[in-house]
């Protein structure tokens, strides 16, 4: 998750050697180097930078990738970091001085407009500085919040699990981190969690795990007891999951290979599966800025593809009467609501299963959830669920 700065106080300017970092990490950035992984390299080259300017430099290099239409190109890269951040604490402090046209036409490409709704509230929160969420162990939100402070919960109930935190302290180093008392996760993956709602005992299938996040909101929702077999394409992801859970002292999973195939990583069949897809991520525009110029129409095409065999590969692998769960960090169209018709289309022995959104609770429940950025400050998300009526085998 990218350092974040407290959105209610305004930074101080950026000194010389900022600037160049900033300059030099956004130069660097392309499709294969994403930002925030340069970002995150750069600073960690730097290690003697206080923390203050690394959090000064990553606020100056997403500003720059937010704001980037308004800038002038011919502009010295340095001049034009200084004007993304100003026009960053313009936003912050009058986000009515900008007009909804001017942000519907200039933060997001044009392309976009063809696959979700432009709409003046989502690019309003696009532009918005992100906020930190962490999510403490089950029923221990209130403990934490007092031993981090600066904490804010999502609400009552398990949603004071969920700590917005606007303090300034590198949560990394804190004790309680390294305990294994809070993970970082955003407020809306945190309710993939929720919705999934395993009770402890059951076993599940996180088909693609990748570094974890979900896999320990899991583990602890069930209290440790069971078993989550763990699958992604990506080896390196799993062997980062490994050293979270350590960490996070969640103990009942297995590590299983899977890439993406028909043929199931066990003949295990699960309550629970959960496919939390490769997507264009469209959903965390807001948190990585530096993707909305680097993500292609072609990519929202070919991601729907991968999404539908990863979904009707995972399905048979849910046992009569399981519950299959989508979850994607994306609002496309394609790769949502679109994924979800035509697995229905195919694979007749699934029943579209409701769910209480649980962050808006009094809404009816339904078999779709959408989890968007202008709602409340998070992530976007969609989430599916169907229920397995058929008998086991075929699909
Ligand atoms: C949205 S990420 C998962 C995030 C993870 N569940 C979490 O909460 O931290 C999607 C994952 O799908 C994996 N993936 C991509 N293609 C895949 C494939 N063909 N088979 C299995 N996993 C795949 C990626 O490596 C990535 O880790």
């Amino acid at each position: 998750m990218n350092p974040s700065v407290p959105s209610d106080a305004l930074p101080p300017s950026l000194n010389s050697r900022c600037r160049k970092l900033a300059a030099r990490v956004i130069a660097t950035a392309d499709r294969e180097h994403p930002a925030d992984t340069v970002l995150r390299e750069t600073l960690r080259a730097k290690s003697g930078l206080p923390r203050n300017e690394s959090r000064l430099v990553s606020r100056a290099v997403f500003a720059w990738f937010r704001w980037r239409q308004w800038l002038d190109a011919s502009a010295p890269p340095p001049e034009q970091i200084e004007a993304a951040a100003a026009l960053a604490d313009q936003f912050a402090a009058n986000p009515a001085s900008f007009s909804d046209d001017e942000l519907a036409a200039k933060a997001a490409p044009a392309w976009i407009a063809e696959h979700v709704a432009v709409t003046p509230a989502w690019v309003r929160a696009l532009q918005s500085e992100p906020p930190l969420w962490l999510r403490a162990r089950p029923g221990q939100g209130t403990a934490l919040a007092a031993a981090l402070g600066d904490c804010q919960p999502a609400g009552t109930g398990r949603l004071a699990d969920a700590l917005r935190y606007t303090g300034g302290q590198d949560l990394f180093r804190t004790a309680e981190f390294h305990a294994g008392e809070f993970e970082l996760q955003d407020l809306h993956s945190q309710a993939v969690g929720w919705l999934c709602d395993p009770p402890p005992g059951e076993t599940w299938w996180d088909a693609c795990a990748g570094e974890g996040g979900k896999l320990l909101h899991l583990s602890a929702l069930m209290d440790n007891r069971g078993l989550i077999w763990v699958s992604d394409r990506a080896e390196w992801r799993l062997r980062r999951l490994q050293r979270r859970a350590a960490r996070a002292k969640a103990f009942n999973y297995r590590v299983a290979a899977w890439d993406g195939g028909p043929r199931p990583p066990t003949k295990t069949k699960f309550a629970g599966v959960l496919v939390d897809a490769p997507c264009s991520n469209l959903g965390t525009w807001q948190r990585n800025p530096h993707a909305r110029w680097t993500t292609t129409p072609a990519d929202v095409q070919e991601l729907a593809a991968l999404q539908l065999r990863l979904l009707s590969h995972a399905a048979p692998a849910v046992k009569p009467g399981g519950k299959l769960v989508y979850a994607v960090c994306t609002l496309t169209r394609a790769e949502t609501e679109e994924v979800a018709a035509a697995f229905a289309a195919r694979c007749s022995e699934f029943a579209p299963l409701t769910m209480v959104n649980p962050l808006v609770p009094d809404t009816p429940p339904a078999a779709q959830i959408w989890l968007r950025p202008e709602d409340r400050p998070a992530n976007g998300m969609f989430i599916a669920a169907w229920q397995r009526v058929g008998t086991a085998g075929g699909r």
